[in-house]
């Protein structure tokens, strides 16, 4: 019996180090911190917890150089630094998203955000028309609705402190179902709404398991009450996703329309007073979506209409919490926006896309948010076969993150990066950043799909709530706290007030 064991042992080993010497032999090349036998630098996952994270990845980059690794037992990671790795990464073909990413098919399937190969490529041709410029203006009065309700909401704070990302969360899930769906969920309005705790439940439950190693393991995953949990959450979001795909196909088969002409029934009546007229939504394009010359499936489309709130929803919520926390912080910087709003009418005006493309001081202003709080600090790859990037040679199964945040943090590219500083993208100081260096929505080919949208619902919420309200902190939190909560997805402690503003003359 024991020379049974003896036997299985050793062919294991010997398979693990067979399998695992070519990694082991590139990591053996990069500089990183001691790694103990077997485990690594598992002990240091500590410093690698949200909490940590911003600090760490510092620290690190200033003790081990531009490139480094740790050793997650027999898993290599590698942290990329320059904006010539990030470059090569984000380009590289060969390369997919990390394998802890997988981890979000049980919500999103095969949606973009992990997709790849044929798959991807051909599914991120046929989505882009969904997010052209103009298809998305006509989002626009939907979105400032909600974003009234929103102002209506902060309103009855009469200037009391609010804790502001719960409102925030719900008023653009509200905006990103209505106008990728045509669904209209009240979330603002209902607190009590199933769908809202759901949709929140999911990703704090699927962020969670992602940060820890521990849950990794689908056996050991699924024997947690985290599991069960998540179970129920995800049956709400995939029965109200079936139901609302379902819905559509069949009023868009009713009308009996060919697709132009159903293109040309959606996209934009003017509003009549009360009424909401159907417009062309995300899910009409992809319903109206054709791969080499066939539909897409009703389970093809659940998924990436899944990855559009997953990936959409938490990451403009975490971004418009720092816009609005960066109002209450820098008096001053309310004072310009204001004077711009001021300056082009748009006191009382009603929003368009083309009004909000004249707001330039707030786009400078929206561009140093995403760099100086990145709302999305790392983003990470897979590789799946021999690649050689900055010059260094990988073979398959290493895990490479590109250091998003030390990026927008590197004095090399940005004068005084731990200031707050607009003017540091505008055109008169004309600050020469290099490609690659400011990339809070990635870059290469899997560019954020949704980065106009989110840019737009942005500039809808902080004007409106601008000219509305002078923003104040109340009680000021520290920012890498802040910071480490959006990573975990789970924002608390923007608490600002909102004093009506006296209207001028
Ligand atoms: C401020 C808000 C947002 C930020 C900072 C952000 C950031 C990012 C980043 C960094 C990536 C690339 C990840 C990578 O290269 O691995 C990404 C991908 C993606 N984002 Fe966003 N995002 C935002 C809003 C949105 C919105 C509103 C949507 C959709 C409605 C969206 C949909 C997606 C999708 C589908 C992908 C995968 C694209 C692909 O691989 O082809 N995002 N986002």
């Amino acid at each position: 019996m024991s020379l049974v064991l003896f036997l299985f042992l050793t062919c294991a080993i010997c398979y693990f180090i067979h399998a695992k010497w070519k990694v082991y032999v590139v990591g053996s090349r990069i500089p990183g911190p001691r790694a103990l036998p077997v485990i690594g630098n598992v002990q240091m996952l500590n410093k690698l917890k949200p909490e940590s994270l911003f600090q760490s990845v510092a620290e690190f980059r200033a003790r081990f150089g531009e490139t480094y690794r740790l050793w997650l037992g027999p898993e290599l990671w590698v942290f990329l630094h320059s904006p010539e790795e990030t470059r090569e990464v984000l380009n590289d073909p060969t390369l997919t998203r990390p394998a802890a990413f997988q981890q979000l098919s049980v919500l999103i399937g095969n949606g973009l955000l992990i997709s790849h190969g044929k798959h991807w490529e051909t599914h991120r041709r046929a989505l882009n028309p969904a997010f052209h410029p103009q298809i998305l203006s006509t989002f626009t009065p939907t979105i400032a609705l909600h974003g009234d309700e929103l102002v209506e909401k902060l309103r009855a704070t009469n200037g009391q402190p609010i804790e502001v990302s719960d409102s925030l969360f719900a008023c653009i899930l509200d905006a990103i179902i209505e106008t990728s769906m045509g669904k209209q969920l009240n979330a603002l309005m209902d607190p009590d709404n199933r769908y809202t705790h759901a949709f929140h439940k999911t990703s704090e439950l699927l962020f969670k398991r992602m940060t820890n190693p521990l849950l990794a393991l689908d056996f050991i995953f699924q024997h947690t009450r985290m599991y069960r949990e998540l179970c129920a959450s995800l049956a709400v979001i995939h029965e109200l996703m079936a139901a609302v795909v379902d819905e559509r196909t069949d009023a868009l088969k009713k009308q009996g329309k060919l697709a132009s002409q159903v293109e040309s029934l959606l996209v934009s009546h003017p509003e009549e007073a009360g009424i909401r007229k159907p417009r062309r939504t995300l899910l009409d394009t992809l319903l109206m979506t054709e791969i080499d010359g066939r539909k897409l499936t009703r389970g093809e489309i659940c998924d990436e209409v899944n990855t559009f709130v997953f990936a959409g929803v938490d990451t403009t919520t975490a971004a418009m919490c720092f816009v609005l926390y960066s109002l209450g912080k820098y008096p001053a910087e309310q004072q310009k926006l204001l004077a711009e709003i001021r300056e082009h009418s748009l006191e009382d005006a009603e929003l368009t896309a083309e009004s909000l493309i004249r707001l330039e001081y707030l786009d400078l202003f929206l561009k140093e948010v995403l760099r100086y709080y990145t709302t999305v600090p790392l983003t990470g790859r897979q590789t799946t076969t021999e690649t050689v990037i900055g010059g260094r040679h990988y073979c398959a199964g290493v895990t490479l993150w590109i250091n998003i945040y030390g990026l927008a943090h590197d004095e090399r590219y940005f004068h005084a990066p731990e200031e707050f500083r607009p003017m540091r993208f505008g055109r008169e100081q004309n600050e020469q950043v290099p490609p690659y260096v400011h990339v809070p929505f990635s870059g290469g080919p899997h560019i954020c799909i949704g980065r106009k949208y989110a840019l737009l619902i942005m500039k809808i919420l902080t004007v409106q709530i601008l000219r509305t309200f002078d923003v104040q902190l109340h009680k000021p939190q520290e920012e890498l706290v802040l910071q480490a909560q959006m990573v975990l997805k789970s924002l608390q402690g923007f608490n600002l007030m909102f004093e009506p503003r006296a209207r001028k003359g």
